[in-house]
């Protein structure tokens, strides 16, 4: 029997954990086998607090996607987010040394070593060295040098570094599950595969990926990613705000969020109510749906502001040519397309993941997309015969950032 090519995804959210098995079918196509998704508990504003706590959940989603596919997770690609990521640009030059001048892989590489050695702290770890173009001999723009005639080989990259502690938490905690990382994938790269079109990436876009706890900012330019930034604000602030605007505990505000919450009041008839829960002894009580909207809109305002100055620090205050894509699980809250047209002045549309089949109806909302994207970062890995570009880092490096295609069938 041929043996069957497996990429498995895990995303650790602030709210949920979810765990993807997809077979790679012989057109390289995935079709989704085994789907987890389960509460996260653990997390907080992205990053682990509590080894045990995600351990549980990762075990969880990992079991339920097992058991749905048959099959038993060895590795996956682990999504990490959190306010310690950052990305940096980085230039790297190397002279090519064939006397034929042709440029190969090997230069390729060595161009993006040099481009590694940027000063970095000790505390912090390169989690994706990205190219973003190549330069032979002066020439910009070159996107596959291998192959070339040049004597100087120039790359401009993009480089993604966070804090190894966190990292470490993460990848602990994914390896006390008996579960090898075959990378850790920044998730709103993920999230990118997953919900832009090749379109949006040449053109330029910003992608903004607003989960449960953290808002992550990530612009592509050129077909690949040219920014990133982790902002440790989510839904689940909404739901706060809301909890103390209306006095009612977070549970309720959560549910009145997603059943009534709307981000443009101005559209809401002043005489609107609805029943909010009280706390113990209180009454219920009965509240404005302005009042809910007017709550929810000035989170989002100061996201959306906080986003801002984001671009700014990177340069991006001008907006990108095809907009924003929203993604993420409050990319769902009602009015915040419109919202967010209004505030940024441009295009504004919601992401969800497309181009995969199988078992795709649960995964196919906003709050997938990092999951999803997953699944299609691993796949490219492997068509780049695990990856050459992305040159893995001593830290993937250290817990075997080797390609395991070789999956055990559950007895
Ligand atoms: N219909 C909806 N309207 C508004 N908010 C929603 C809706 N559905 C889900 N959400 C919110 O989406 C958030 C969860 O999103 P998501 O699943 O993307 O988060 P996560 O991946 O677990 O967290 P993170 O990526 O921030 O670590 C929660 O705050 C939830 O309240
Ligand atoms: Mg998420």
């Amino acid at each position: 029997m041929a043996r069957e090519r497996i990429v498995v995804g895990i995303d650790v959210g602030t709210t949920k954990v979810c765990a993807l098995i997809a077979a790679v079918s012989e057109d390289d196509q995935l079709e989704v086998i085994g789907v987890g998704v389960v509460p996260s508990r653990g997390l907080k504003k992205g990053v682990v607090v509590s080894v045990e706590e995600t351990v549980e959940s990762i075990e969880a989603a990992v079991a339920k996607a097992e058991q749905q596919s048959g099959f038993k997770i060895v590795s996956a690609y682990v999504g990490i987010a959190g306010a310690h990521i950052s990305s940096v640009n980085s230039h790297g030059v190397v002279a090519v040394h064939r006397h034929d001048n042709v440029i190969t892989e090997d230069d390729v590489n060595r161009a993006l070593e040099a481009a590694r050695v940027v000063t970095i702290p000790p505390d912090r770890e390169i989690v994706h060295v990205l190219p973003r173009h190549f330069i032979i001999d002066g020439q910009e723009g070159i996107k596959d040098p291998a192959g070339m005639l040049g004597h100087r080989l120039e790359v401009d990259t993009t480089i993604v570094a966070g804090s190894a502690t966190s990292l470490n938490n993460m990848m602990r905690c994914v390896e006390r599950v008996g579960i090898g990382i075959d990378d850790l994938v920044l998730q709103p790269l993920a999230a990118g595969e997953a919900v832009l079109t090749d379109a949006e990436r040449e053109l330029g876009v910003v992608l903004l990926d607003i989960g449960g706890g953290t808002t992550d900012i990530a612009v592509f330019c050129d077909g690949s990613l040219a920014y990133a930034s982790i902002l440790p604000i989510g839904g689940n602030h909404i739901s706060n705000d809301i909890a103390m605007g209306l006095r009612t505990p977070f549970a309720a505000a959560e549910e009145v969020k997603l059943r009534h919450g709307y981000a443009l009041p101005e559209l809401i008839e002043e005489d609107r109510t609805i029943e909010v829960a009280a706390f113990e002894r209180d009454e219920g009580r009965t509240v404005s749906l302005r009042l809910l909207g007017e709550i929810i809109q000035d989170r989002l305002d100061e996201t959306f502001d906080l986003v801002r100055e984001q671009l700014a620090k990177g340069g991006y205050e001008g907006g990108l040519p095809a907009g924003i894509v929203l993604t993420g699980g409050t990319a769902q809250l009602r009015g915040i397309r419109r919202l967010a047209a209004q505030r940024f002045q441009g295009p504004v549309r919601i992401g969800v993941p497309t181009g995969m089949f199988g078992l795709v109806d649960t995964i196919s909302g906003p709050a997938f997309a990092a999951s999803a994207g997953l699944l299609k970062y691993g796949l490219k890995q492997e068509e780049d015969g695990a990856s050459q570009r992305h040159t893995p880092s001593p830290l993937s490096g250290a817990v075997g950032s080797v390609l395991t295609w070789l999956r055990s069938f559950l007895p």
